[in-house]
């Protein structure tokens, strides 16, 4: 659904509520946002009207529980939406869970369209940044951030568009940097148009498509399109429209594009910025990004998202990346059930893996392939269980994944942890029998305890 019919829906169900008052975007809107998003519920979306002393209003914990985040996706729940790329995957063809989910995006049907008024050109800005309404979160950051960007490049030689989510921090009026890793889609576009000495255009959009912004945070194989991933999931065909300063295409329904180019080896140092560790980071040769053009609507709502220690709104983004990762293990590992990584540590990777009839050496055999490929492969913790319990339970998996420890079974390699902690005998295991219980059932008033 659109991020306006979202925000509506929300307030509507008292899940969203407005902040009138002017909030300073240094410290004060992030340090509300933490406060409000510790209730036991997650806290409520807040839109901050008076744009934190811009006059664009920004949106913080849009995704800050799991409910709102399959909401967000046009489904009743985290479960459902699993379930739906599985039984979709399930009905293409291909030779492994990539081939699949490439297939089941290269509908024609899910092909964006282009809407030559959209509403992210109402207003035709000039290219300054200091209109954004950049946030500083915590307090050792000395540069303002934009948390929730979608950022399009394109590869050089193919012209195959990506959109992924990587900080950007606005240093000045007219320069930002942005912070891809090497493996990002975005990296590896740099990169390429680095070796052949040319700049790279790049465009940021601001809000869009809830399942837009998702898609972009998402470990989407190479080549799946984030714009159809998005059009899939929201069963919404994406707009998008022509950039005004660079060759390439953005969404129509953003509310802010920021256009613009990074030139070959250009690099800026980043300030600090507290991350979802719980301590600062700074990439120290960060991609300096040069502003060329700036539209946005006529009331731009900027979506952001405070990143910290968990549980923070981006470990609900995760927990639908979660889904859509178990879809495909399960394609890709038959015997794979459940999957299960906790909020603390989800952007590392501890995955617990429940698994069913595991037979002799089959665990290992998964440990080896999980580590060999894919998005678990630097994961820091596997831990494979039987599917008889439910992973979700710490102290379950605790007592089944450490207490029966066979040695031969843990590997570390790199520093990276892998247990299959899977084939308990659960014959063995410590339990009354029934004909026990019934009788202390029938028995019990005797004993006098109640
Ligand atoms: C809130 C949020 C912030 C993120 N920040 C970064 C970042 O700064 N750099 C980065 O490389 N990845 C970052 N990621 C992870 C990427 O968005 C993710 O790996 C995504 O799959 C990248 O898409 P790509 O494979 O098309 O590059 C972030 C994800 C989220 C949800």
């Amino acid at each position: 659904m659109p991020l306006r019919t979202l925000i509506n829906e929300l307030e509507t169900d008292h899940k969203l509520r407005r902040i009138a008052a002017r909030v300073s975007p240094e410290l004060e809107l992030a340090a509300i946002t933490e406060r409000s998003g510790k209730a036991s519920d997650g806290g409520p979306a807040l839109l901050f009207e008076q744009g934190a002393g811009h006059r664009f209003c920004v949106v913080t914990n849009l995704f800050g529980t799991e409910e709102r985040t399959a909401l967000a996706l046009g489904e009743s729940s985290l479960r459902a939406f699993g379930k739906r790329i599985h039984a979709s995957l399930l009905a293409v063809t291909g030779q492994s869970a990539d081939e699949r989910l490439r297939a089941l995006l290269a509908a024609d049907t899910l092909q964006p369209v282009v809407n030559h008024r959209p509403p992210c050109r109402e207003i035709i800005a000039p290219p300054d940044l200091s209109v954004i309404p950049a946030l500083t979160f915590w307090p050792q950051e000395t540069v303002p951030s934009l948390t929730l960007p979608l950022v399009f490049t394109t590869d050089p030689d193919t012209g195959q568009q990506n959109c992924g989510m990587y900080r950007v921090q606005i240093h000045d009026s007219d320069s930002a940097t942005i912070n891809f890793s090497g493996q990002s889609g975005g990296g590896r576009h740099l990169q390429a148009w680095r070796e052949k000495n040319l700049p790279m255009p790049v465009a940021i959009a601001l809000g869009g498509d809830p399942a837009l912004i998702w898609a972009a945070g998402a470990p989407l194989p190479q080549e799946c399109d984030e714009l159809h991933m998005a059009a899939w999931v929201s069963g919404r065909i994406q707009t998008v429209t022509c950039g005004l300063s660079q060759p390439l295409l953005v969404p129509a329904e953003a509310e802010i594009v920021i256009e613009g180019v990074i030139h070959p080896g250009e690099t800026r140092a980043e300030g600090l910025f507290g991350n979802h560790t719980g301590g600062y980071v700074a990439n120290p040769a960060a991609p300096l990004f040069r502003i060329t053009s700036i539209s946005h609507r006529a009331d731009p709502i900027c979506p952001a998202t405070l990143v910290g220690t968990p549980p923070k709104e981006d470990c609900y983004l995760a927990k639908a990346s979660e889904q859509l990762l178990l879809a495909m293990l399960k394609i890709a590992h038959p015997p794979v059930r459940d999957l299960h990584m906790p909020l603390e540590t989800i952007f590392h990777g501890c995955a617990l893996i429940g698994v069913e009839d595991s037979k002799e050496g089959q665990g290992i055999e998964l440990l080896q392939a999980l580590r060999s490929s894919g998005p678990l492969q630097r994961a820091k913790l596997l831990i494979l269980l039987d599917s008889d319990i439910d992973i979700r339970n710490p102290s379950l998996s605790y007592w089944r994944a450490i207490n029966q420890l066979d040695e031969s079974r843990v590997f570390i390699e790199q520093g990276r942890i892998s247990i299959d902690a899977t084939g308990i005998d659960t014959t063995r295991l410590v339990e009354h029998e029934r004909v026990t219980l019934e009788l202390i059932s029938r028995r019990w008033s005797e004993y006098g305890l109640g």
